[in-house]
């Protein structure tokens, strides 16, 4: 099926990206948020990363303006009826995402594909909420969505190998190299990286090394461009519990529980690079110190 009109539903920090990445194909878009001022806010930030392309040269300022010019911005989901293809990135959660599908699907034309980009939740679970569940996936994209080149294409046990193929072609064709998961929690980039980043903490909790020997460890050792320890604060300690709390729940092992220490942090308010404080202090935000309140 080729995708002529995109829908991006939400264009908050991966909604605007989603929308940025399908308008740079040639894609008319049409996006929706709450209100006049989040769609504002977003078609904002759409603005200045367009323009920092054009700065870097990958972009012209005419195709700048071609882009701008195929998002169209949408409060009401009627403008979404013709879409061949909707992208939902709202709010991470599950009554939310739910009710909006279940609305979409008796607006939206019959044949066209829905995809979520949730992180975490079952891509399955919001199926139920439509009559559509063959042509029903999930489109995970990483953040920064115009930088990132990866979108994991989720399929359920009973998604239509068209649609997974229209999916991974879609992929394709806004630049990200596409690879295909089953609806699982964690997909596969989370269900690899989620044990990691909890068990760099496990190592902290234990003593195995310093804040920053575990983060030079995996740095200088393994050649990653960040430690763990940095990249939890990255992510937002708050971000990792909850996506560990949910692969916990499905999967009932270990490796998957967050730690205590973690726990704890959320609880105080620790919540990596975003609250000022994580595994290190952000007061000087370049010159980031471990955090001293965590050393024993
Ligand atoms: N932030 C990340 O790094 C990341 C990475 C991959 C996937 N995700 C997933 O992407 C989704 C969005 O995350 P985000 O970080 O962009 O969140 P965000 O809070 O920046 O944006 C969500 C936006 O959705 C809007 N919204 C809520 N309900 C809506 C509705 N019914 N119609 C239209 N707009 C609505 C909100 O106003 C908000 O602006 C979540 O499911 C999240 O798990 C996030």
């Amino acid at each position: 099926m080729e995708i002529r009109k995109v829908g991006v539903i939400g264009c908050g920090l991966m909604g605007s990206g989603i929308a940025q990445v399908a308008a740079t194909a040639g894609i008319p878009t049409v996006v929706r948020e709450v209100s006049q001022e989040l769609l504002d806010k977003g078609f904002g930030s759409i603005e200045k990363s367009l323009s920092k392309f054009v700065e870097k040269g990958s972009l012209s300022a005419e195709q700048k303006t071609q882009t701008l010019g195929r998002l169209k911005p949408a409060m009401n989901l009627k403008d979404f009826a013709d879409c061949d293809l909707v992208i939902e990135a709202i709010v991470e959660n599950l009554d939310r995402k739910k009710e909006l599908f279940a609305e979409l699907d008796k607006i939206v034309k019959p044949e066209a594909i829905f995809a979520s980009n949730t992180s975490s939740l079952s891509i399955t679970e919001m199926m139920t909420a439509t009559r559509r569940a063959p042509r029903f996936l999930g489109l995970h994209f990483f953040n920064p969505v115009p930088l990132m080149k990866l979108v994991e294409v989720v399929k359920t046990v009973v998604t239509d190998p068209a649609a997974v193929e229209t999916g991974l072609e879609y992929g394709r064709k806004v630049g990200k190299t596409p690879i295909l998961t089953s609806d699982r929690a964690g997909f596969i980039v989370n269900r690899l990286l989620v044990p990691y980043l909890l068990d760099s903490i496990r190592a902290l909790e234990e003593g195995a090394g310093s804040i920053e020997d575990i983060d030079n460890g995996m740095k200088l050792g393994c050649n990653h461009p960040m430690g763990p320890l940095t990249l939890n604060d990255f992510v937002g300690i708050d971000t990792t519990y909850y996506i560990a709390e949910i692969m916990f729940n499905e999967f009932r092992e270990k490796r998957f529980a967050p730690p205590p220490l973690m726990k704890r942090m959320v609880m105080a308010g620790m919540l990596g690079r975003k609250s000022g404080k994580g595994f290190y202090d952000y007061s000087d935000p370049k010159n980031p110190k471990p955090n001293t309140l965590l050393i024993r």
